[in-house]
């Protein structure tokens, strides 16, 4: 029992409590690009940092509108119940209860995107993850997924900001729920990210909101404003998991196969934007789900060694790859409100896969993909299909042919980073995709 009360009084009696007054040189800084009165004090009562205005003013970057804009959500913030902030271990639930009350129209379907029974499980293979959530007296209201990645795009290396899974609750959308996600910030310790990308479904109804947000982002002052493209990023779905067949010769990977399925898979890759070169150490941390060492069994898993499997070839692995149980955690409910029409999309997903180049080697994959399908119709009593990324890899989609399959595109926005000092172009081609991020 908690014995000892904390009592405000203590805390406004406190000299701490005092708000800074603003240097000379912030008020003449303000001053002189037009600060209109009194937005200084509300910024400092907000205890923002001078030493942090005094950096967007030297760069004139967020511009005076942004801050007063950010200024007034921040007050408002302050003075309700409603809160924005990075979700913890403890709102699992709520995420899922949120995103079960959150449907996405698409065309004639209403798509529920079910998170659970643990909600954070797609977001976990991410790297640098993160999830904003809105919530007001234990009720979520909103929610957006984050992922700072190093990536390669045009053979650079970059940092990539990956913005994922929108959801706002319905009954409180067009009240500025995702702006005020949008305006959160992020963790203190987080990665610089330069490129930002984003899929968004083909037919998605509220694409009018995905172009307002885009021009938000990418109205910048002069020496700021990057452009977005928009491409469309396609991935294979295997449909029927009773045809898939289990493999005789696919078997479990062990530390000695890492650095020869990290070759594998970045030469299959190798040439795509937004693929990250994997290193063993990189290939072990996934697998590793993520942290070394045993775990208790209440610690959920979610994907890792015991899905990884590797195929031989006079002694030597030609192929390898992962099946990630996507549909435990992640289902798409559809439903057609018209025709009452309904069905659920609970599907597994391929993985970190690689193969040689030669006949061998793609036989090998089609085989590794055969047998994950397979496993698909076991796994928890069954799941409903299967994913794979293989837009880049038409030998192995010819080489599956006699599997039921059907493509899946999405729009995929991709934009640059531009500032007085480094611009990144972000021009992607050829997009790799990781179904931890589809
Ligand atoms: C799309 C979604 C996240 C928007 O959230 P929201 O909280 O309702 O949006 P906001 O109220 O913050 O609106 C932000 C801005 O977009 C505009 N906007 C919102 N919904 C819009 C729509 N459907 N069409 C056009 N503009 C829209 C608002 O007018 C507002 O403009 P402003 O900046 O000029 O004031 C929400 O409707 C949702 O959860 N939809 C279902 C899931 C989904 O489709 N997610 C997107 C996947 S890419």
């Amino acid at each position: 029992m908690i014995t000892k009360r904390y009592d405000r009084s203590v805390l406004e009696q406190h000299p701490a409590f005092e708000i800074a007054k603003p240097s000379a040189e912030l008020l003449a800084k303000t001053e002189a690009v037009g600060w209109p009165d009194g937005l200084l004090s509300r910024a400092l009562a907000l205890r923002t940092d001078q030493a942090e205005i005094n950096i967007w003013l030297d760069n004139g970057f967020p511009t005076t509108a942004m801050i007063k804009d950010w200024v007034t959500t921040a007050e408002h913030l302050a003075s309700t119940t409603l809160n924005v902030r990075m979700a913890t271990w403890a709102d699992g639930y709520l995420i899922s209860d949120l995103c079960h009350n959150s449907p996405e129209t698409v065309g004639d379907w209403q798509v529920v995107v079910e998170r659970g029974p643990n909600a954070y499980a797609q977001f976990r293979l991410q790297e640098h993850p993160y999830v904003v959530i809105a919530a007001d007296d234990g009720v979520a209201l909103g929610i957006v997924s984050r992922s700072i990645r190093n990536t390669c795009i045009g053979g650079e290396r970059t940092t990539a900001h990956f913005i994922s899974g929108w959801r706002v609750r319905e009954g409180f959308r067009g009240m500025g729920i995702s702006k005020l996600l949008m305006q959160a910030p992020g963790p203190g310790t987080s990665w610089f990210a330069l490129a930002s990308y984003w899929y968004v479904r083909i037919d998605n109804a509220d694409k009018a909101w995905v172009d307002k947000v885009t021009s938000d982002m990418t109205d910048r002052p002069e020496g700021w404003a990057a452009g977005a493209d928009q491409l469309t990023a396609t991935i294979t779905h295997f449909n029927d998991p009773d045809q898939g067949s289990l493999s005789a010769t696919a078997r479990p990977a062990t530390e000695a196969d890492l650095s020869r399925c990290v070759e594998l898979i970045n030469r299959t890759h190798q040439d795509l934007d937004l693929f990250r070169p994997y290193s063993i150490d990189y290939l072990e941390q996934r697998l590793n789900d993520p942290a070394w060492g045993p775990k208790p069994s209440f610690y959920p898993s979610v994907y890792g060694w015991d899905q990884f499997r590797v195929i031989e070839s006079d002694g030597e692995v030609v192929a390898c790859g992962g099946l990630w149980d996507r549909g435990r955690d992640v289902r798409e409910r559809w439903t057609k409100p018209t025709t009452g029409e309904t069905h659920t999309l609970a599907p597994t997903a391929l993985m970190d896969f690689g193969h040689t180049p030669d006949a061998v080697g793609v036989a090998a994959m089609a085989e590794l993909i055969s047998h994950f399908l397979a496993t698909t119709a076991t796994v928890d009593g069954g799941r409903s299909s299967m994913m794979a990324p293989l837009e880049f890899s038409p030998d192995i989609i010819a080489a599956c042919a006699h599997l039921d399959h059907n493509p899946e595109s999405r729009e995929l926005h991709v934009m640059g980073f531009v500032s007085p000092d480094l611009t990144i172009e972000a021009t992607v081609t050829r997009p790799y995709t990781d179904l931890a991020y589809w």
